[in-house]
């Protein structure tokens, strides 16, 4: 480390620019330093100097220099890291901070308990609007050591997968940091899941236990949780517990695999040492739809992760120290586990849980939270804007939002209608707007302004500006990397970095299939996007089969699989076209048995309640359209490009239709496109 340095230390000396102290307040480097001071001679303290242009091309020219000085900064090891990382793309080798030992939850808890043990860092907004809960960083500590205790005396360990079927709730939180806590690995599973769904992602983490609740509660809705995990159990060998807790005062059915969750951690110990595990120990693993197959069990680790997320959460939302964050994502997508969850503990912030919707009990909900907590960042979904800018402005302008520093965008494109809605209405135009691009598969975010550091405007509905260490790379149809400006391509990122998943869960291959071998040498996310003339990013949308329903991914192929289990229905093709408020929907073409037992009307109710109990409700596609046939090349494939035209009722413009098998069948199709129109109209 020692000649390392010297050597940093002369190369730094030709970047480092002059900065006057206080003007650079929130500066990376900066910080770095002065959070937890670097040895005299570390490299780190060079870094300190750098303006963040500068900082940024050190990030991607010299990526070892750049993390390894993060990673000993900002996160405490309990044996220090020996080398930087070990990765090799085009195999989706990816290792990061080899030889270091570390705990999460000590990052999270253990740490800022120590400094400050009875501030406020978990806040539960509850569905009804009555007082918020606020445990202290002791409280969720002994909580999260209660439950790491209880899941040692029932058998688990060290490397055990673990399901989490819960809202959003401190003990959700503990739940995850439990396991983080003695090594084992938990895979939250969305409470919107359907139990087949649940049984699906358990059986395929071959889970030892599940964690949940007996009921949910949504919107003034009681969500039946426990009741699911029952049938979803049924099918899953591996489960030898189920850990209930009560969140409703309603009596639960205890079976022989059901423990009373809270009554068993009573009498376990509140102290529970943190293990010390390898940075490339798994984490978590959470499962997100892909263009084909099952669901994918995305494999993240403990070191790498939890640095990308906690230097995200703090440089793109400009997280200050005591700043209330408040990021109202369930904790069964990416989003609440870098952003509810890992981030913002791993910081000190103090972290919001919203139990709730938007528009419950009205659509002053947001707004009313921020105004009670004194919320300084505000991170949501551009689905849930465009519900709420069709209310009066009144639900927004009664309540003082004067706290809101950052607001943030997540989960698909926003729209000019819903960025300008945001910034104008909610931030008063005073408060920078981020629109963030990532992925499960990310970790983190990728693409987003940073507005602390940087003095261009942002640009509205645009992701801009790459992370530290992130390089994209737009590559057109021909393999060519597109450097033009204007022009659209596939978004590639072409470096590693630590926050990026290692592995699929069980199939490596289909890791490497996926994200390595489209563009070899890439990682390629299934997404379009175009650089401006300026150099920014803006992000166009998927490119893959992978469609977006206010804000959940989801594949057209899951939603296919589901439908084409209904014995009358020997074909179908689901598309994606653009709703007002969900961003997307699905759009079903379904061909039926030419069969005169075969009741249409009765068959597209089953199929509906197929989609919900195979996957979810959200996922049940909103039109039906019965064909004929579909259109296929003359090698059989269904062409989907048609029918999304032929859906969104822009069959003027179909491309190239030449390899169509019969081209008759466009006619077919738009003249049973018509009459389903002409019937939703008189109904
Ligand atoms: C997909 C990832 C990011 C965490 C939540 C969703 C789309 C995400 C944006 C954005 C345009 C976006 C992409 C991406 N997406 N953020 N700011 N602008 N599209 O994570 O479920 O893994 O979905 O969401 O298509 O690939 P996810």
């Amino acid at each position: 480390m020692a000649s390392q340095s010297y050597r940093a230390g002369l190369f730094w000396s030709q970047l480092v620019r002059c900065t006057t102290l206080g003007q650079t307040r929130t500066h990376p480097g900066r910080y770095l330093s002065s959070l937890h001071p670097p040895p005299p001679d570390s490299w780190t303290s060079q870094l300190s100097l750098l303006p963040h242009q500068d900082l940024y091309r050190l990030s991607v020219t010299d990526p070892d220099r750049f993390w390894g000085s993060a990673a000993a900064d900002r996160l405490h090891w309990v044996e220090p890291f020996q080398q930087v990382q070990d990765c090799d793309l085009s195999r989706g080798r990816i290792n990061w901070f080899l030889g270091g030992k570390l705990n999460v939850s000590g990052e999270c808890l253990d740490r800022h308990a120590k400094t400050e043990p009875s501030r406020t860092r978990l806040i539960l907004v509850r569905d009804l609007c009555s007082s918020p809960v606020c445990p202290s960083i002791r409280e969720l500590l002994e909580t999260t050591c209660r439950l790491a205790n209880t899941l040692k005396s029932h058998g688990i360990h060290k490397g055990d997968r673990l399901a989490i079927y819960m809202p959003v709730s401190p003990l959700a939180v503990a739940a995850m940091l439990a396991c983080a806590r003695i090594g084992a690995v938990h895979t939250v599973v969305f409470a919107g899941f359907s139990s087949d769904a649940l049984a699906g992602r358990i059986q395929d983490a071959q889970c030892k236990a599940v964690i949940t609740c007996n009921q949910g509660v949504r919107g003034g809705r009681l969500i039946e949780l426990k009741a699911t995990v029952d049938a979803a159990v049924k099918n899953c060998p591996s489960v030898q517990h189920v850990f209930v807790s009560q969140r409703t005062e309603n009596p639960t059915m205890m079976g022989k695999l059901d423990i009373p969750l809270e009554e068993v951690m009573s009498s376990e110990s509140a102290v529970c040492p943190p293990e010390s595990l390898d940075s490339e120990d798994l984490l978590f693993l959470l499962y997100t739809s892909g263009s084909t197959g099952k669901p994918k069990g995305l494999v993240h680790t403990q070191a790498g992760y939890l640095l990308y997320s906690s230097m995200t959460h703090q440089y793109v939302f400009d997280y200050r120290d005591g700043d209330v964050f408040g990021c109202v994502a369930d904790i069964g997508w990416i989003t609440g586990h870098s952003y509810v969850v890992y981030g913002p503990l791993c910081n000190g912030a103090t972290t919001v849980l919203f139990e709730s919707t938007p528009v419950y009990p009205n659509p002053g909900r947001y707004w009313e939270m921020v105004e009670r907590l004194r919320i300084n960042q505000f991170y949501g979904a551009p689905t849930a804007l465009r519900l709420l800018l069709k209310y009066d402005e009144s639900w927004v302008k009664k309540y003082d939002r004067s706290s809101l520093r950052t607001l943030g965008s997540v989960g698909e494109p926003i729209n000019h209608e819903a960025w300008h809605w945001f910034h104008s209405v909610v931030g008063e135009g005073r408060c920078p707007l981020v629109d963030t691009w990532w992925q499960t598969e990310t970790g983190g975010i990728c693409i987003a302004p940073r507005p602390a550091e940087d003095e261009a405007p942002i640009v509205p509905s645009m992701a801009m500006r790459p992370f530290y260490g992130i390089q994209p790379i737009i590559i057109g149809d021909q393999g060519e990397v597109l450097s033009r400006p204007s022009v659209s391509g596939a978004l590639c990122i072409s470096q590693p970095w630590p926050g990026m998943a290692r592995s699929i869960n069980g199939n490596h291959q289909r890791f490497i299939d996926t994200y390595f071998t489209p563009y070899p040498g890439y990682y390629f996310t299934g997404d379009g996007a175009v650089l401006s003339e300026d150099g920014f990013y803006q992000i166009t949308g998927r490119i893959d089969d992978v469609i977006n329903i206010s804000g959940h991914r989801l594949g057209t192929a899951e939603i296919e699989d589901a439908l084409d289990e209904h014995p009358a229905v020997p074909e179908t093709a689901v598309v994606g076209i653009p709703h007002e408020i969900k961003g997307e929907v699905p759009f079903a073409f379904v061909v039926l048995k030419d069969d005169v037992s075969v009741n249409p009307t009765t068959v597209l109710q089953q199929l509906r309640e197929l989609v919900s109990t195979k996957i979810a409700k959200y996922a049940v596609p909103e039109h039906f359209l019965v064909v004929k046939r579909l259109p296929k090349t003359r090698s059989g494939k269904i062409m989907r490009r048609i029918l999304r035209k032929v859906a969104m009722e822009t069959t003027c413009d179909l491309g190239d239709v030449s390899t169509l098998d019969d081209p008759s069948v466009i006619a077919e199709i738009v003249e049973s496109l018509e009459q389903y129109r002409k019937q939703r109209e008189t109904k």
